[in-house]
C-alpha cells in the first residue's frame, strides 16, 4: 500500500527541527508533522519568511510551531543557532537536514566555500554534530538528510572541492547532494560504533514544485534552462508529494539506520516513497571517510 501522511505515528511529545522550513518540502514537512502533534522549530535564514510561513500554518489550525534563525551559508550563525536551540529546548529528537540550493552562479559562504558544499552539505553537518548531544538520551531520535538524484551524477571533486576552475553550477550541485547521502550513511555507521540509539536516514524527493527551480533559473539560468524546466513539469509533483520521503525517514517505525528512501515511480521522479539505491560512491567507506576529514578540515579552518 502507499504510504501517505495519514501513515504517520502520533508525533506527540516529540521535539522537531526542520531547516529551510519555510518553503517547498521543509515548509509541507513541517505541516506534516505538526498535525500529528509534533512540536516543530522552523530553522531559517529569513526571519520573515518563517513568520509568514508560521502564520499560514496557525490558520490552517497547528500549533506547537517556534521559529529559529539558521543561515547554513555562515558558520558562524550555525553555531549561534546550535547554542540558542539547545538553551531553549535542551533536547531533540527528529533533525531534518532539508534546506538547500540548486545551481546559483558561483559563490562562497562567509567561511569561503563553494555556496552549495557550503550550505547543502558542510552547514548541516555543522548543525548536526552541534546537536546530537541533544538527541543523544531520545528515544528513536533520528537525524534525516535531504539528498536528491543528483546525487547519482555527483563526484566529489577531490582537487577542488570549492570549483575554484571551471565551474559548472549543476555539476556542483550534484557533488553537494553527493555527499548529502554520503555524510548521511557514515553518520549512521559512525553512531553504530558508538553504540549510540540515534539514527541517521537519507531521502530524496524525486522532483516536486517547489522554489529550488525557479530560483535557479532566476540566479543563474538562461531561457533554454527555463524552457526545459517547463517541458519538465508534468513529471514534476506536487510539493507535500516529495516530502513524503523525507517523512518516511523521519517517523516510519520501519525505518533503519543507513536507509535511503525516494519515489517509488518513474525511476525515482516521483511517487510514493520506498527503500531506494545510493549512488555507488555512498556505498564506498573509504570515500565517506575521506569526505568526513575533509569536511571536519573545511569545519576547523
Ligand atoms: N524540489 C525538488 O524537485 C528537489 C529535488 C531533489 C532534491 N531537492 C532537495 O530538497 C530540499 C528542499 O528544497 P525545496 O525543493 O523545498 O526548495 P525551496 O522551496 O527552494 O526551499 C529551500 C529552502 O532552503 C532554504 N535555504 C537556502 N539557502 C539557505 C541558507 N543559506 N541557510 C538556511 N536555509 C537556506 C530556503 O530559504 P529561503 O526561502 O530563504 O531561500 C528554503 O527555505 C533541498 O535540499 C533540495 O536540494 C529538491
Amino acid at each position: 500500500m502507499a504510504w501517505t501522511v495519514d501513515d504517520i505515528p502520533s508525533q506527540e511529545g516529540r521535539l522537531a527541527l526542520v531547516t529551510g522550513a519555510n518553503s517547498g518540502l521543509g515548509l509541507e514537512t513541517v505541516r506534516a508533522l505538526a498535525a500529528k502533534q509534533a512540536t516543530v522549530v522552523l530553522a531559517c535564514r529569513s526571519r520573515q519568511k518563517a513568520e509568514a510561513a508560521r502564520t499560514q500554518l496557525l490558520e490552517q489550525g497547528l500549533t506547537g510551531l517556534d521559529l529559529l534563525e539558521l543561515d547554513l551559508a555562515d558558520l558562524t550563525s550555525v553555531q549561534r543557532a546550535i547554542t540558542s536551540f539547545a538553551d531553549r529546548y535542551g533536547h531533540l529528537d527528529l533533525l531534518i537536514n532539508n534546506a538547500g540550493v540548486m545551481a546559483p552562479p558561483r559563490r562562497t559562504t562567509v567561511q569561503g566555500r563553494e555556496l552549495q558544499f557550503g550550505v547543502n552539505h558542510l552547514g548541516h553537518m555543522a548543525l548536526t554534530q552541534g546537536l546530537l548531544a541533544l538527541m543523544e538520551s531520545r528515544p528513536d531520535a533520528r537525524v534525516v538528510t535531504v539528498t536528491s538524484g543528483a546525487q547519482y551524477f555527483g563526484k566529489i571533486r577531490w582537487d577542488d572541492p570549492d570549483w575554484e576552475q571551471g565551474y559548472e553550477r549543476y555539476s556542483a550541485y550534484g557533488q553537494s547532494k553527493l555527499a548529502n547521502v554520503m555524510f548521511a550513511l557514515e553518520l549512521d555507521a559512525r553512531l553504530q560504533e558508538q553504540n549510540s540509539s540515534i539514527r541517521s536516514l537519507a531521502a530524496h524527493p524525486g522532483v516536486a514544485r517547489t522554489e529550488l527551480q525557479p530560483t535557479a533559473i532566476a540566479s543563474g539560468g538562461n531561457r533554454f534552462e527555463a524552457l526545459a524546466y517547463r517541458l519538465m513539469d508534468p513529471l514534476f509533483q506536487s510539493a507535500a508529494m516529495g516530502a513524503l520521503p523525507q517523512l518516511h525517514a523521519a517517523t516510519a517505525p520501519t525505518a533503519q539506520g543507513g536507509d535511503h528512501f525516494g519515489p517509488n515511480q518513474l525511476g525515482g521522479l516521483r511517487g510514493h516513497p520506498v527503500r531506494c539505491r545510493v549512488a555507488p560512491a555512498a556505498h564506498n567507506r573509504e570515500e565517506r571517510q575521506r569526505l568526513w576529514e575533509l569536511s571536519e578540515q573545511f569545519l576547523d579552518a
